[in-house]
């Protein structure tokens, strides 16, 4: 479809890389005037000023519910309205070969950015959405809060609480006509895997990450690499009005990975 979100009014936080500039892209392009709000001033203005005017780019720092708030009134001063809010910024925290070697140090951070920052977009958001007839929110999960596994276990932690409190929230704000849905992606070549890893040459890093990602091909049903415009298309259609009946889901868009295991066709098994 074309211009879905036309007149509607959007902020995707996390919006300067990665999938939030994918869903800040598919916004635009089907209509929307977007804030981008990102705590990286400088690419985000980059960024916004090759979109043109239907964007503006404002500096916050998600895990500060102060500046969240602001970040809300700004939109309606620039843009008159909020029909959507994208709380998709996040982080993730360092990976470990084993749980007994995470010192947590960086627990707080994760928290206070991935479920604070989702808690308070979601919150400021809706206030305002409750008295204008309603509105979309999306909360950025991840395959890592559905499906269990190793290494960052604070991010996962945060994950699964992001889909809790999606869901809780989305009940709550039903009677304000505000819908809330979650996103699970899974694994997107974003520079979010190289800022879970320290101590790597850039070298070791690329190794690392063609393993990774040959890796998780292999256990992926879909086995290509996923983009950060698979998960735009996702966010569209619970942005836009086609899903109007929908509240308190987690859409994945996970090449099917957490579906089950693949399934090996004999031919393959064979080699
Ligand atoms: N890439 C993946 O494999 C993957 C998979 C599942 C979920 N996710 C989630 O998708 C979202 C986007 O991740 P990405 O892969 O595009 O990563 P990314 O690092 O490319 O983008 C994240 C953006 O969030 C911004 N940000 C970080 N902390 C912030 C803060 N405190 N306030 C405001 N902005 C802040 C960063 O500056 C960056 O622009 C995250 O919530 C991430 O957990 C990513």
């Amino acid at each position: 479809m074309v211009n879905e979100l036309i007149g509607k009014v959007a902020i995707v936080t996390g919006g300067a890389s990665g999938i939030g500039a994918g869903i800040v892209e598919k916004f635009v392009a089907e209509g929307a005037r977007v804030v981008i709000a990102d705590i990286e001033r400088d690419r985000g203005e980059d960024f916004a000023a090759t979109i043109g005017a239907d964007v503006t780019f404002r500096s916050v720092d998600v895990s500060d519910p102060a500046q969240v708030g602001a970040l809300v009134s700004s939109a309606i001063e620039t843009f008159g309205r909020l029909d959507v809010m994208v709380n998709n910024a996040g982080i993730s925290s360092k990976m470990h070969r084993s749980f007994l070697d995470d010192d947590l140090a960086d627990f707080q951070r994760v928290m206070a950015v991935n479920v604070l920052g989702v808690m308070a977009g979601t919150r400021d958001a809706a206030r305002q959405m409750a008295t204008s007839g309603g509105g979309s929110i999306i909360n950025m999960s991840s395959i890592g809060g559905i499906q269990a596994g190793g290494g960052v276990m604070a991010y996962r932690a945060s994950k699964a609480a992001v889909i809790m409190f999606t869901k809780s929230s989305a009940i709550e704000l039903a009677h304000f006509d505000v819908r809330v849905n979650a996103i699970a992606p899974g694994s997107i070549p974003t520079p979010i895997l190289a800022s879970s890893t320290s101590g790597k040459t850039r070298e070791e890093l690329e190794r690392f990450e063609q393993k990774l990602r040959a890796q998780m091909r292999a256990d992926r049903p879909l086995q290509r690499e996923g983009t950060p415009e698979d998960v735009a298309e996702a966010a569209l259609y619970l942005a836009g009005d086609r899903s109007r009946y929908v509240t308190g889901t987690v859409m994945r868009v996970d090449g099917g990975t957490a579906a089950g295991k693949v399934v090996r066709r004999r031919s393959e098994e064979k080699n």
